[in-house]
């Protein structure tokens, strides 16, 4: 099973890049994830072909079992470079790689949110690609700064419990939701 990683942070030491990297070390033995690039797009435009990043985007997405999104909150909703993305992929509806993609979300903030808040809009914008959503668990990673070294590597052993229960969620719901 091949599963794409999309980081919603732009951000070298991004916090939620380094918990994708983190998801990756403890997937099942079956189950892969690459990491998509930057999502530094253009503002969506509907007048407008889609440029080359959103081609490639949307390509991986298409490619893969399911998609996993690393989600920081931004006052207290998704980055506007992924709610960006997300118009950018959703368009044409009927053409979207997102419909019926299985999608399993994580997020770390460096407050206490753990990013509840932007992860409840994203299942909310995901509605309308009808993506069906893993619900549990939840990871939810408030104070991320003292989960991770200077490198980006986790340190935290619960954490790395949590993101090991989820992988195994996720590729449980990927292969429910591909019959
Ligand atoms: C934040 N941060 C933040 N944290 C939070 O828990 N709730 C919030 O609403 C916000 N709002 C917010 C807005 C903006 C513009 C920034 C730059 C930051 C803090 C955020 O959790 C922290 O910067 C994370 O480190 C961002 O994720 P990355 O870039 O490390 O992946």
């Amino acid at each position: 099973m091949m599963l794409l990683g999309i980081c919603g942070s732009l951000r070298k030491a991004s916090l939620n890049r380094a918990l994708l990297n983190a998801l990756c070390e403890v997937l099942p033995p079956d189950v892969q994830m690459a990491l998509h690039g930057d999502l530094d797009l253009p503002i969506f435009n509907n007048d407008l072909d889609d440029p080359p990043g959103v081609l490639r985007l949307k390509a991986a997405i298409a490619a893969a079992d399911g998609v996993v999104f690393s989600v920081p909150e931004y006052n207290y909703s998704i980055p506007g470079g992924l709610k960006n993305a997300l118009d950018w992929v959703s368009r044409p509806p009927d053409r979207s790689p997102l419909r019926g993609k299985p999608i399993g979300m994580v997020g770390a903030a460096s407050g206490m949110s753990g990013t509840i808040r932007a992860q409840t809009h994203l299942r909310q914008v995901l509605v309308y690609s009808d993506s069906p959503c893993l619900i549990q668990p939840e990871v939810l990673i408030p104070r991320a700064r003292e989960r991770f070294d200077a490198d980006g590597r986790l340190t935290d052993p619960s954490t790395r419990v949590l993101l090991e229960k989820f992988g195994a969620a996720m590729a449980g719901f990927v292969r429910r939701c591909c019959g």
